[in-house]
């Protein structure tokens, strides 16, 4: 019997960047596939900030921690190697919540069939958890108008990249924030932003009302930290705040303290968070959304892919310094 590779959690990891003995690499053997299951090999697996906060016990979020022994969650993509399932056929390409591991038994449910030709990088770049939910962060709570201006953090990471070029696409003015001069330059010269400014080199609050003379309309939160305070401090009334992620916050000792809330009573700003579980239902319509902005080529994406299942344990921490370019992928 062959066997393959799957990487459990065993341990909750403390603040700080995450330490390689919370997981265990373990070999199983190759399920065998009863009636009604598929076996799929899966190609390409998706690093989401998200995952750091899965790890934690928190009982109030918005789904479940990964339970200690279980493989580490995870979304991705494969291909279907064995089906017992008359809805599956051998080398249909599906994703899904796939989890830290060579292969998948699955009775298919909760699997989406991924369209033969689409390219599995743009599909976890774009119309995975990144396009879907800049879409829904967009257009379901930033309510953008032509002439005004967005502010994103985090933009020039999967989700930032894509709620800046929708917005641009819109015909807002888009200012983007990003952890060094290489993505600040990728920001304005490869996708079209009007300004970018690196919050590790800049003054952020100088350069915000130097890029965006007439305030922010919108704030697209995806990192918290330094950026938030001066994100409010300039903003228009009735601004919206969308609040997205907080990385900065994923992994530290204390959360961050937050704004103060005396100029949000006095410009009337909304602020929503939102997680993306609570708009699965809505897939469909947030994919036709997405999709005529990617057919005309105003989305344009950067992967940014690790090679082999363990090489998502040092990789995860990516997400934390800002090592990655791009959507962070482990090719399997
Ligand atoms: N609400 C939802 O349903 C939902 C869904 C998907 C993602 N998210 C959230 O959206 C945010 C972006 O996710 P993503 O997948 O697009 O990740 P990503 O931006 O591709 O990668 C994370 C980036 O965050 C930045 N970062 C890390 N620590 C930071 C800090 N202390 N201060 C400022 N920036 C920091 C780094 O970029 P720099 O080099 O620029 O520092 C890093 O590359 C995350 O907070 C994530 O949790 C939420």
């Amino acid at each position: 019997m062959s066997t393959y590779t799957a990487i459990n959690l065993i341990a909750r990891p403390a603040p700080g960047p995450i330490p390689a003995n919370v997981f265990e690499v373990v070999k199983k053997d190759v399920p065998s596939v009863e009636d009604g299951q598929i076996l799929v090999k899966q190609t390409h697996m998706s690093l989401d900030p998200a995952m750091i906060g899965w790890m934690n016990p928190d009982p109030e979020s918005y789904i479940p921690p990964v339970a200690l022994g279980d493989v580490m969650r995870s979304s991705g993509l494969g291909e279907v190697v064995e089906s017992q399932n008359p809805g599956f056929a051998v080398g249909d390409r599906v994703m899904g919540m796939t989890g830290w591991s060579e292969y998948i038994l699955s009775n298919g449910e909760g699997l989406r069939k991924v369209q033969p030709g689409l390219d599995a990088e743009m599909v976890l770049s774009v119309f995975a958890l990144p396009g879907l939910t800049a879409t829904q962060g967009l257009f379901g709570f930033g309510n953008p108008k032509p002439g005004e201006t967005i502010l994103i953090s985090g933009a020039a990471g999967s989700v930032g990249s894509i709620v800046g070029q929708l917005a641009k696409a819109e015909g807002l003015d888009v200012i983007g924030v990003a952890g060094s001069d290489e993505k600040c330059k990728w920001l304005v010269n490869d996708l079209g932003f009007d300004g970018a400014i690196n919050y590790k080199s800049d003054d952020i609050d100088a350069k915000i009302k130097e890029l965006a003379p007439k305030g922010v309309d919108i704030y697209f939160e995806n990192t918290g930290g330094p950026i938030q305070h001066h994100a409010i401090d300039n903003m228009n009334a009735h601004g919206r705040v969308v609040v997205c992620g907080m990385i900065s916050d994923y992994a530290a000792e204390t959360p961050s303290a937050g704004p103060n809330w005396i100029p949000i009573i006095k410009k009337r700003i909304t602020i929503q968070g939102y997680a993306m579980p609570d708009h699965f239902p809505q897939l469909a319509e947030l994919v036709g959304k997405l999709t005529p902005y990617v057919m005309q080529g105003k989305v344009k994406y950067r992967a940014h892919v690790l090679e082999g299942l363990e090489s998502a344990i040092d990789g995860l921490n990516m997400l934390l310094t800002g090592g990655n370019n791009g959507k962070l992928i482990v090719k399997l």
